[in-house]
């Protein structure tokens, strides 16, 4: 074997030698360096050696691979070093002309939405907060106001982490939604608060147009005294005469969420067919944005907030169908499809 060994190197060093530009230097170093190459093909031959002739075997076929990746990329420099000299030499290369074009990354059309998002609320005096998205149930469902036998649990299905447990609140989820934050933001907080939580949540849903099972929503609480459904209204409406820059239609109806009371949800006129009727809408002319509240007594209590003293809305409105909106986007599925020829027309 060490003579096989030692007539490979040979071999390979007179054909780094010969090799007289970059391609044919790159035949060479697969056909003796390659993972399917003849170095790799004698080494599969050392299982058969003793323990002895293994260690010795084994170090001189190491070295050797060593030195011969050293000569090859030595030739290497020394080819493209030359193919340069040569360029240079030819009187019609221009030495001034830009080269070939860096591709640039570009901020997700989700990612600039958010920032617009962020940036109308943090100027309304509204903090940003986070949290994390694998959740306990408590704070998913409980904290919420959604005991385990709600029925409303059932609104919203979604994923539940084998083998994984909150310390403190037992079994874990992919929330369904940003309202967890609520509870976090209060206990930690306390009153008066006023957040928005932008962030992605999860649910188990059969996808279509407008319902993907990864979806990215804002969660917006306010907390303080005397407040009531006509600020809630107010900083809607400027919220979105500034995102959109135009005249969208906004329609409030009574909605069910167990922690809010009275409920609400909020619809806008579908922007990509003028409220005509389109898939997106489902035919109604009317898009499903948000639902909405008066913070429920037992979410301000779970939050360590006293509801004599405090009251609040919050509302929870999904990011994605709002950049589905500003695009004339009509398939959500397109957003995370990771498809490049979509999302670089952003
Ligand atoms: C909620 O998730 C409540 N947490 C919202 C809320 C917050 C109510 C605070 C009251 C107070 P809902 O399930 O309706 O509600 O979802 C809110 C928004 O998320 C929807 O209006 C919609 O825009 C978006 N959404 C829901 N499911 C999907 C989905 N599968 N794909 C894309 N967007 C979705």
């Amino acid at each position: 074997m060490k003579d096989q060994l030692e007539k490979l190197q040979k071999e390979c060093l007179e054909a780094i030698s010969k090799a007289n530009d970059l391609n044919q230097l790159n035949e060479v170093e697969v056909k003796y360096l390659g993972r399917k190459g003849e170095l790799t093909n004698i080494l599969r031959g050392l299982k058969d050696l003793s323990n002895e002739e293994k260690a010795t075997i084994g170090k001189l076929s190491n070295d050797i691979k060593n030195s011969l990746e050293q000569e090859v990329a030595t030739r290497k420099t020394a080819l493209e070093k030359a193919q340069l000299d040569k360029q240079l030499e030819d009187p019609t290369f221009d030495i001034t002309a830009p080269g070939p074009q860096i591709p640039h990354g570009h901020i997700h059309p989700l990612s600039q939405v958010q920032e617009e998002v962020e940036q109308i609320f943090t100027s309304m005096g509204f903090m940003v907060m986070d949290g994390p998205e694998a959740e306990s149930e408590y704070y998913n469902f409980e904290g919420l106001n959604i005991p385990a036998w709600h029925p409303a649990r059932d609104m919203q299905d979604t994923f539940f982490i084998k083998d994984k447990q909150d310390r403190k609140h037992g079994k874990m989820v992919l929330r369904t939604h940003t309202s967890p934050v609520q509870v976090r933001t209060m206990e930690k907080y306390g009153a008066p608060l006023r957040i928005i939580v932008p962030g992605r949540t999860f649910r188990y849903e059969a996808t279509d147009a407008s319902h993907d099972t990864t979806f990215y929503q804002v969660e917006g609480l306010m907390i303080d005294k005397h407040i009531s459904i006509a600020n809630l209204k107010g900083v809607l409406k400027e919220f979105l005469s500034r995102l959109f820059g135009r005249e969208v239609k906004v329609r409030i109806r009574p909605g069910y969420f167990p922690f809010v009371e009275p409920g609400l949800e909020v619809d806008f006129s579908c922007l990509i067919c003028d409220g005509k009727g389109c898939r997106v809408c489902k035919k109604t002319g009317w898009v499903e944005f948000m639902g909405a509240g008066m913070v429920h007594e037992n979410v301000l209590k779970a939050g360590g907030i006293d509801p004599k003293k405090w009251q609040g809305w919050a509302f929870g409105f999904g990011l994605t169908r709002l950049v589905m909106m500003r695009h004339g986007i009509d398939d959500i599925r397109l957003l995370l499809s990771g498809d490049l020829r979509f999302i670089n027309q952003f």
